[in-house]
Formats: structure tokens, sequence, C-alpha cells
């Protein structure tokens, strides 16, 4: 897989993307153009001469469109998809999520998980993701190779743990230091993958740990993900355990960790004024997990104001607070919730587009690793080649079948998966 020689490829098919969140771009069987270093060169209604020798895929009647990015996702919480929804956040990490993730120290029983995590992410069509590991430093590592091998791209965290947890799932600071730089060596040599510094939330880090944290993301320009403001007793609790900060997103702006370097927030469903201001100035993203906001009752992330004021914002599953790995999944609740966002709030916060929707999952979130998720020259060719066949019955436009295959398709639709030029099989579990 890894050495799979590119050479320049043509893809033929209805295009669809999103260089901009307020429309898309669709070329009815038009041509992408990729160069043998896996970018895109062009997308073309009709073919340039000059690309008349390159040989052509054509998709015929099939959707093309990128791939998902997925910004927050526990690997480790597997084995819980599904089940466990029954409490919310505090007594749920502590109750069902916890044992689960020491469980994790056991190398073969986290590579019969993590092969199946792996195999679900390129199911669904996610291509990138960024990912929250365990604390253990060869799981992790194992993980990195596993989407090496599979060919998919993204980032692994060594979880950062060392207070409010069960004495089987803490690590020292000393040790999340020294696991995130040997994740970060491990997947120095694997093009599409890298280290993220996580330190798991605040109630789960001292003061000594946030410390030792945000230097070595300073140190080795690393950027940064967590968790901020997703559930009120969580809120509570982070201003009784950090009085001396003026917002929860201050414990970790006073350590280097918010924005300092690239920095992923996940949920972020009640932010103060001044959160909301340190989020905008810091060009932190907020990365909205709608179905797990759902599932565990945190509540709903003001998606439409985070996008009025400029604050960057992704999309992930947060699985197992996410009961799943599609991404498409997740743009579905996403455009929901803003609908009820705007109902509840006096319809003052106008809900989002299926393109707005769709660009936080493509190029929104994509920009975190690079010049991913558009078609535009120069990007990632990462793609999904969509046949619809089953829910295209009569004649429904190109957004129109998006659309459908958006509520109403699943990963039995995907029949060609494209990470970084490459044509990405299904990994063995
Ligand atoms: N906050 C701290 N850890 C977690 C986690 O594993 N899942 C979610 N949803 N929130 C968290
Ligand atoms: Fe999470």
């Amino acid at each position: 897989m890894r050495n799979q020689l590119l050479t320049m490829q043509i893809y033929r098919a209805n295009i669809l993307f999103t260089p901009t969140p307020e429309k898309f771009e669709i070329l009815e069987r038009g041509y992408v153009v990729v160069g043998d270093d896996g970018n895109v060169i062009g997308t073309y209604q009709n073919l340039p001469p000059e690309y008349q020798d390159v040989p052509i895929t054509n998709y015929g009647n099939q959707l093309l469109m990128p791939a998902m990015n997925d910004l927050h996702i526990h690997a480790p919480q597997y084995r819980n998809l599904g089940i466990a929804m029954d409490m919310e956040l505090i007594p749920w990490l502590n109750t069902y999520t916890f044992p689960e993730e020491a469980k994790y120290k056991d190398l073969a029983y986290a590579e019969r998980m993590y092969r199946r995590f792996v195999r679900d992410l390129w199911k669904l069509g996610t291509m990138r993701a960024a990912i929250f590991a365990t604390i253990h430093p060869e799981a992790s590592c194992l993980l990195a190779d596993l989407m090496h091998e599979a060919g998919l791209g993204g980032m692994i965290g060594l979880v950062a743990m060392d207070r409010n947890s069960p004495d089987m799932l803490r690590n020292t600071p000393e040790e999340a230091v020294k696991g995130t730089l040997r994740v970060m060596e491990h997947t120095a040599s694997m093009p599409l993958l890298s280290a993220i510094v996580t330190p798991r939330f605040v109630p789960s880090c001292t003061p000594e740990m946030m410390r030792a944290l945000g230097k070595m993301a300073a140190d080795n320009k690393l950027p940064v993900q967590s968790h901020l403001s997703e559930n009120l007793s969580e809120i509570a609790w982070v201003k009784e355990l950090e009085p001396e900060s003026s917002c929860y997103g201050d414990a970790y702006y006073r350590y280097g960790m918010f924005g300092q370097t690239p920095t992923l927030m996940a949920h972020c469903c009640y932010p103060t004024a001044e959160e909301f201001e340190l989020m905008k100035k810091q060009r932190v993203f907020a990365v909205h997990c709608p179905t797990s906001n759902c599932n565990i009752g945190s509540g709903i992330a003001p998606i439409r104001r985070f996008m009025t004021a400029g604050i960057p914002v992704a999309l992930g599953s947060d699985i197992s607070g996410g009961s799943g790995f599609s991404i498409f999944r997740v743009i579905h609740y996403t455009l929901q919730m803003s609908k009820l966002k705007w109902v509840h709030g006096n319809y003052k916060e106008m809900f989002l587009s299926l393109s707005e929707a769709f660009w936080l999952a493509t190029k929104s979130g994509g920009s975190f690793f690079g010049k991913v998720g558009s078609f535009e020259p120069g990007y990632a060719f990462d793609a999904l080649v969509v046949n619809d066949e089953d829910l295209n019955f009569d004649n429904y436009t190109i957004q129109h079948r998006l659309e459908r295959y958006i509520y109403l398709g699943d990963d039995r639709q995907i029949q060609h998966r494209f990470c970084q030029g490459k044509e990405i099989p299904e990994p063995k579990v």
C-alpha cells in the first residue's frame, strides 16, 4: 500500500466540492486531474488537450466528492459504541469509559480493537482523523502503525491524565511527555501521520501536567487537542478546580495550549463571552460533535455564532459519545441541531445550509491537516466515489443526490476511497 507508485491520473464522474461554505461547485460528468504527488492539478468540465494521453478512470453516473475528516474521535472507546448512553458526561466517563480505556495496557486487546477501528474509519469514508488514544505508548504507536499500513492520515494523541481518574489510567507529566515524543518519533517516517499533544481535559490534568504539556507543545511546535465546555456539571467542576482561570478556555490558554500552536477543542457547547473572544483571538477550532452531544445529553453548540465570528469549526464523531463513525451522519445531525438552536434561540441564529455543513466536514476540518478537503488545485486528492443508484430513481439534481445520500445513505453506497491520491483497499481486521 505505502509503496504503491503514483502516476498522473484522471477521474471522471459527477464531481461536488465546496471551495466556500456558501455553495457547491458541481461538475456533471466532469474531470479531476491528479498529479503523481497525489494532489489535485485541476477540475474541468471539458478535459484540456494537454491531458489527452493520461489514462481516465470513468465512474459514469456516480458521485465523486472529498472524503470525510473526523477532527475528534476516541479510538479506545470502540468497544463501547452504541451502548452505555444512560448517563451524562462525568459519571459516563467514570462508569464506562475509563475502565474500557484501562484495558489498552494489553497490546493484544489493543490490536484486536484498533484493527476494527481503522477498518470502520475506512468503511464510512473518513480518510483523516484527529484521534485520542490512551495513556499507553505501545498501544498508541500500534494505532499509528495500523493507520499507516491502511494508508489513512491524521494525528495520534497519547492521552495525558494525572488526576480524578482510576490509578490504572493515570500517567505522570514525565510519562505523558515521553510517550507523546515517542509517538512523534514513531510517526516521523509516516507522511500522513503525526503526533498531537492531548491533555484529556482540565479535570484530568494537574497544573504540573498542563505546564509540562504546554512546554512540549511549544518546544516541538506540536498541535493540541482537548475538550472544552461540553457539559454544565463539567464546567462547574472546572471552576472549582481552577479558580484562577477566568473561563474554562483560559485554563488551557495560561499553559500555552489554546491556540499558541494549532488547537482543536471538542464540543464548546457553552462558551462564555470571554471564552468566545479568546477562541476567536487564538483561532481555536471548535470541533462540533452533535451525535455525542445528543447521546450523552450535553447541549447544542452555537455553530452559527462561531462561523459568523470567524472561529474555525470542524466536525467530530466523538466515538463512543457519538454512536457511529459516519461523518455524513454527523453532517445530518449538524443540520438538525442547528435548526433546534434556531428555534430555541428565537430564530436569531440562522440554521446551517447543506453546503455549509458539508464544507465543515471537508475543507474546514481538512485544513487542520494541510491542503485537504477540497478539489481545488494543490489539494490532496482525498475522495469518495458514491454509487447512489438505489437512491436516485428519478431525475434528481446532483446536489439533491448528495443531500439524499447524506440523509438516507450509508457505507454500502461508497465504492472507492482515496487518500492522498492512492486508492485505499479495505484494511484487514
Ligand atoms: N471529556 C473528557 N474525556 C472525554 C471523553 O472521552 N469523551 C467525551 N465526550 N468527553 C470527554
Ligand atoms: Fe471526546
